[in-house]
């Protein structure tokens, strides 16, 4: 029987232990973690994610500093509000959703991020000691999407070492983070992307396949292992004809229905990886309030 695993009760239990602690760190320092979030503009996608994540900071006992700008604002006033952030006592933890305006370089606004207020992990100094660390360290602040994903793989309980792991896409919100985090979990690690040549042999030897491709349902059956294990980092809507009427709906990378029948587990979209993205970004925001207090 294939294992569906269940992102929405994996980062609900995570949720549960994060809350624990910050009511405990809000007792014994009397002051609680505290996360800005910025919005620039109004991407539907951004808003449903922001509104999400807002909720479920709350829920723990994150407060929340809300910033939602006009799609219209400067580099400049966008960099100053940063800067404004990196220097605020209640503020532990910075998010600003992606993707931002066109006329706005997003790496120079993560950059601008102080490190240690870096809740997404984007910041070069922590790609670096992502990179660098030999261990997955309590303290690091880690990409929470890829970091969700490893909680999920670490969840089926088996071991990780020497196996062989794909990862389909190398952005550096997903694909590269992953790679390293299976690399320090001594699994053999390939990135393929869209220039890789027969993408699809590659991924059939792949004890276990991270796709974060972006394009709905492209991973078929011949693309995997029997017996792997299948995360799925997509989230595309699309439009089906449901009794004549056309209907959107949230399908991953990988065609599930097809994929369920040989992998021994396997993410649901939705219900899988959304869920830790929100419960790793909670997570470093309580990371970074307690490397505060240090
Ligand atoms: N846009 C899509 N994914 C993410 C994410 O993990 N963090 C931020 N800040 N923006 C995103």
């Amino acid at each position: 029987m294939t294992t569906i695993i269940d992102g929405k009760l994996i980062a609900q239990n995570l949720k549960d232990k994060l809350k624990t602690e910050i009511t405990h760190l809000t007792k014994k320092y009397n002051k609680s973690p505290g996360l800005a979030v910025v919005q620039v503009g109004d991407v539907a996608a951004s808003s449903v994610y922001v509104k999400a994540k807002t909720k479920s900071a709350k829920d723990v006992g994150i407060e929340v500093i809300d910033h939602h700008l006009d799609s219209q604002i400067t580099q400049s006033e966008l960099i100053n509000l940063i800067n404004k952030l990196n220097d605020q006592v209640n503020v532990n933890g910075i998010l600003v959703q992606l993707p931002l305006p066109k006329h706005i370089d997003e790496q120079i606004i993560l950059d601008t991020i102080s490190p240690y207020k870096d809740a997404d992990g984007f910041h070069p100094l922590n790609v670096g000691k992502l990179s660098i660390n030999e261990k997955n360290d309590e303290n690091l602040l880690i990409p929470c999407t890829p970091f969700g994903c490893l909680l999920l793989l670490k969840s089926l309980n088996i071991d990780l070492k020497g196996k062989n792991a794909v990862v389909i896409g190398r952005s550096n919100i997903v694909g590269k983070p992953m790679a390293q985090l299976l690399l320090k979990e001594s699994c053999t690690v390939t990135i393929a992307h869209s220039k890789t040549i027969n993408i699809e042999t590659l991924c059939s030897k792949a004890d276990i396949l991270i796709a974060a491709i972006g394009k709905p349902e492209i991973v078929k059956k011949e693309w995997i292992k029997n017996n792997a294990i299948v995360i799925d980092v997509g989230i595309n809507r699309m439009n089906i004809n449901k009794e004549g009427e056309v209907k959107t709906k949230l399908v991953g990378d990988v065609d599930f229905r097809e994929a369920k029948n040989k992998a021994f587990a396997i993410t649901p979209v939705p219900g899988g990886v959304g869920p830790m993205t929100i419960a790793c970004l909670l997570r470093n925001t309580t990371t970074a309030f307690k490397n505060s207090l240090n």
